[in-house]
């Protein structure tokens, strides 16, 4: 990237990502890190400051994360956050507190110097503080510019080294003028230019592409979802031809999905595409198993052998895409600790690139998910398909509960159908995360014309998140339930009985399975 850069690194905190969506609305590019990120990788020139982020460890930990010391005297600005503080004040030589009781929760910062990182900051404000340990002496050179009741040095900074320290997060909303703190270090003190838009990312994403495929031949699993599709559209802008998709239905897709990305994608963006109808092949391979995670891995397998019989038809490929974001790049790395216990595996194409030696193009790995969208815009990609709501790899599947037969997945098609174009008609889709049916295993009593019915449960989940990690339920209008409940009893056959999951994530799951 020849953007100016924003570098960030990651000591482990979960607040990362937000650091970097802060950064990135502000139109400047930023990178999250390792910090055994060499020095030379951060004195490159583009590099216009450097946030050192929070963290769960305490700097006198044994195995305490540490980065290069020498990165305060490159004359780049740096500000440490929380843990990005303290070991800024033990690597030049000031004292860090040990402290066994953690402060965490609502603060008051009063600021007690306005120059650079407080600039415009009103005396008083509300922070979010969440440590342990904190600055006891500060480095020679520094001076406090921020306290709080319990915490004496809230803030630091060596003005002449553009150096600064918060103990607090001015990356989460809690933090009331944590926007413009953030503001100040990146377009005041750091002098970044705002360079960073979707059109000029297209541009070089295009140009990027076809210096690396030169005249060579890239394969893509297209899914029907956002971030495959864009990934798709703007390899086939840099490439035409030279791109090939597969589309798999492996018959756990939601109603007409296979006819929709047809008609989109090879009618109207005219990309090379090859649908194969596997169904039947996946049906038969789930037959009789219930357990999630069982499903999970014979689906993901399933797919792998599928995809493959038809990769090994396209002659003289050498690349692979996939539609990886960067909050997948990230998890995936896992920093410190090890992972963390596995919920559900989420598989996608994980598996593929490894087995088919083909090399990885990932045009969207530096993303989020909204930036994706925005690509997508950009791109001249329909809103409806920008705006879809995520659907999981393994599909109906996994909203199933028990056997996945042929008939079952008919019938949940019918339902989610219902719920969906519901949704759309009472103005509602775009107001909530995700929504789809769920089949229950239960079958319960009802009277329809004057008979007695025996059929299926059907559960609606809808809830509203910002990313998927957690959830609540959507509080979807009561006439709005109504109308649901009566269409897919009224339309589709089999379905007796309606309920609405009235369950946040964590402690449930968004999916049942
Ligand atoms: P959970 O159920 O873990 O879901 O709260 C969070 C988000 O992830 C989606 N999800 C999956 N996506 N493969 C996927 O590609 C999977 O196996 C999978 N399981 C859950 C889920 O739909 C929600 O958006």
């Amino acid at each position: 990237m020849a953007n100016e850069t924003i570098l960030i690194i990651d000591f482990g905190s979960q607040y990362n990502q937000l650091i970097a969506r802060k950064v990135r609305e502000l139109e400047v590019y930023c990178e999250i890190v390792l910090p055994t990120i060499s020095i030379e990788y951060i004195n490159k020139k583009t590099v216009k400051g450097i946030i050192l982020s929070g963290g769960p460890s305490s700097v006198y930990d044994k195995k305490a994360p540490i980065c290069d010391g020498r990165m305060f005297s490159l004359g780049i600005p740096v500000l440490g956050i929380c843990y990005g503080m303290q070991l800024m004040a033990k690597s030049l030589g000031g004292m860090v507190e040990r402290s066994p009781s953690r402060e965490y929760g609502r603060a008051i910062l009063t600021v007690t110097d306005h120059k650079l990182l407080f600039k415009s900051i009103p005396k008083k404000s509300t922070i979010w503080m969440s440590h342990g340990d904190k600055v006891k002496y500060m480095p020679s050179g520094f001076k406090r510019i921020g306290r709080s009741k319990n915490t004496s040095i809230a803030a630091f900074a060596n003005l002449d080294k553009k150096l600064f320290g918060v103990q607090f997060h001015p990356e989460v909303a809690h933090t009331q003028f944590g926007k413009g703190i953030i503001k100040n270090f990146v377009k005041d003190i750091c002098g970044t230019r705002s360079d960073w838009s979707m059109k000029s990312f297209v541009k070089e994403a295009i140009a990027d592409i076809r210096k690396l495929t030169r005249d060579d031949k890239v394969m893509l699993g297209l899914s029907g979802g956002v971030d495959s599709s864009v990934a798709a559209v703007l390899i086939k802008k840099a490439i035409g031809h030279r791109l090939v998709c597969i589309f798999v239905d492996n018959g756990l897709l939601r109603k007409n999905e296979a006819r929709l990305v047809r008609d989109l994608f090879q009618k109207h963006f005219k990309i090379n595409l090859r649908c194969i109808d596997a169904s039947k092949e996946f049906i038969k391979a789930l037959k009789t198993v219930v357990d999630p995670e069982k499903k999970r891995r014979i689906i993901g397998k399933t797919f792998i052998r599928v995809f493959e019989g038809e990769a090994k038809k396209i002659r003289d490929v050498k690349f692979l895409a996939q539609g990886t974001l960067y909050p997948d790049l990230i998890e995936s790395r896992s920093t410190f600790g090890g992972p963390s216990a596995t919920i559900k595996t989420h598989h996608n194409v994980g598996g593929l690139p490894k087995k088919m030696q083909l090399n990885l193009i990932e045009p969207l790995k530096y993303l989020f998910k909204d930036e994706v969208r925005k690509v997508g815009k950009e791109i001249g990609m329909p809103a409806e398909i920008l705006g879809r709501h995520p659907f999981p790899g393994p599909g109906l599947a996994v909203r199933i509960i028990g056997d996945v037969t042929q008939e079952r997945c008919d019938i949940l098609r019918e339902v989610d159908d219902r719920l969906i174009s519901t949704l759309r008609k009472e103005g509602l889709y775009d107001k909530i995360w995700q929504a789809f049916a769920i089949l229950l295993p239960v079958k319960s009593v009802g009277v329809m014309g004057d008979k007695r019915t025996y059929e299926s449960v059907v559960a609606i989940r809808a809830v509203t998140s910002l990313d998927g990690m957690t959830a609540d339920w959507a509080r979807i209008p009561y006439a709005a339930l109504a109308k649901i409940s009566n269409r897919i009893i009224n339309e589709v056959r089999g379905v007796n009985r309606v309920v609405y999951d009235i369950s946040s994530k964590p402690p449930s799951t968004i999916e049942w399975e």
